[in-house]
């Protein structure tokens, strides 16, 4: 199947949540008139846009299309990378956030990758007992997967992630043209979440990854665009099903990350290995786990590293540099926030696009797993 015989996504994509839904607009050039959608949220007042250094050039874009639309754009700067998810940013942009009289009924921008919406997001989130924010996320990983579905984060010393709250935007927009400007190595880290979703319920988007992948990555703007409004409809479908991830629908987004976050704890959660390519190799290995196991098809498995290998994304240990031995990964995975009551749910799957939760992992064979792999 080829990009030419796929419809046309939606450009538009509601996350239904009660009274908590709201829209993610999907446009290429939309920074420019971002102002169009954000003037209705702005009461008449000043906006402010919370953003990091690395997305300045976009800021300026923004701020003019508010400014044309009748808004004043206010801009906090933060500094970039995963160290700003700490308390002590939280606490300094809630402080700036208060001296600029932001009100319950106001909405923060948050512009930017995952780090600046995931701590405006729980900025926001506590703000006055929760006041609104607008998502405009500025990475691949952003786009496809943490502006959507409002989980909110900071880091504390115990791990990543581990003080947070589901606060759900006013609104998200997409702007797929401010990719161009991405390395391609964060290019290829949000499309390993891209690939999950093929992966967890959605054999035939799999298939249009296989065909499509390699074009997306080179800057094709078509498929770029199919691939995102694909990825948002199918997170707003889950999200909209398990918001806070009770059902266990949610968690079938985790796949590959369970593996993941001990390789990314083995490399101490740096640029040695960033979290979409930790998700890349983890999804091989839960697919290779999962044939060990007997569950899923071998050639399945390997046609999921193949995919991964076709664009150059890790499909498993040696690929990410990993020597650790199997007993050292699943001592991180002990530190995973999704252990419950002791256990750790996985994700394994059956066949492409046939994902499933399994809580009775045995750590020992995942561990014998590992060390097999790495023979
Ligand atoms: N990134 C996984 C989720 O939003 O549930």
């Amino acid at each position: 199947m080829t990009f030419s015989e796929v419809a046309p996504a939606a450009r538009v994509v509601k996350v239904a949540l009660g009274a908590r839904s709201y829209d993610i607009h999907i446009e290429a050039g939309l920074l420019a008139h971002a102002g169009d959608y954000l003037a209705p949220l702005s009461r008449g007042r000043r906006m402010v846009i919370v953003t990091d250094q690395n997305v300045l050039p976009h800021a300026a874009t923004l701020q003019g299309s508010l400014t044309r639309a009748g808004v004043l754009g206010k801009v906090i700067v933060l500094p970039p990378g995963e160290g700003t998810k700490s308390w002590a940013q939280l606490e300094s942009l809630t402080d700036q956030l208060l001296e600029l009289g932001v009100e319950r009924g106001d909405h923060v921008i948050a512009l930017g990758g995952g780090v600046i919406g995931d701590l405006v997001g729980f900025a926001t989130s506590i703000l006055k007992r929760g006041c609104g924010f607008v998502q405009i996320p500025t990475t691949l990983l952003a786009q496809v997967d943490s502006s959507v579905g409002g989980k909110t984060a900071i880091n504390s010393s115990a791990g990543k992630n581990l003080v947070g709250a589901f606060h759900q935007p006013a609104m998200v927009l997409i702007d797929p043209s401010v990719l161009d400007t991405l390395p391609i190595r964060e290019q290829r880290a949000g499309y390993a979440e891209v690939v999950k979703y093929g992966l967890i319920d959605d054999f035939a988007f799999f298939e249009w990854c296989e065909a499509n992948g390699p074009a997306l990555l080179a800057g094709d703007a078509q498929a770029r665009a199919h691939a995102i409004a694909h990825s948002v409809a199918a997170k707003a479908r889950i999200v909209a099903e398990d918001e806070r991830e009770t059902t266990g629908k949610r968690a079938l987004l985790n796949l590959g990350h369970t593996f993941g976050h001990a390789l990314e704890a083995e490399t101490g959660f740096s640029d040695k290995l960033l979290h979409g390519e930790g998700v890349a190799a983890g999804m091989a290995l839960a697919f290779a786990y999962s044939a060990r196991l007997g569950l899923c098809p071998g050639q399945d498995a390997e046609r999921v590293a193949a995919h991964l290998r076709a664009v150059s994304l890790p499909d498993g240990l040696a690929a990410a540099d990993i020597t650790a031995s199997g007993a050292t990964l699943v001592e991180h995975m002990l530190h995973d926030k999704k252990m419950d009551a002791g256990t750790l749910p996985f994700l394994l799957a059956r066949g492409i696009g046939q994902t499933f939760l399994d809580k009775s992992v045995d750590l020992t064979d995942v561990a014998a797993f590992l060390d097999a792999q790495a023979d």
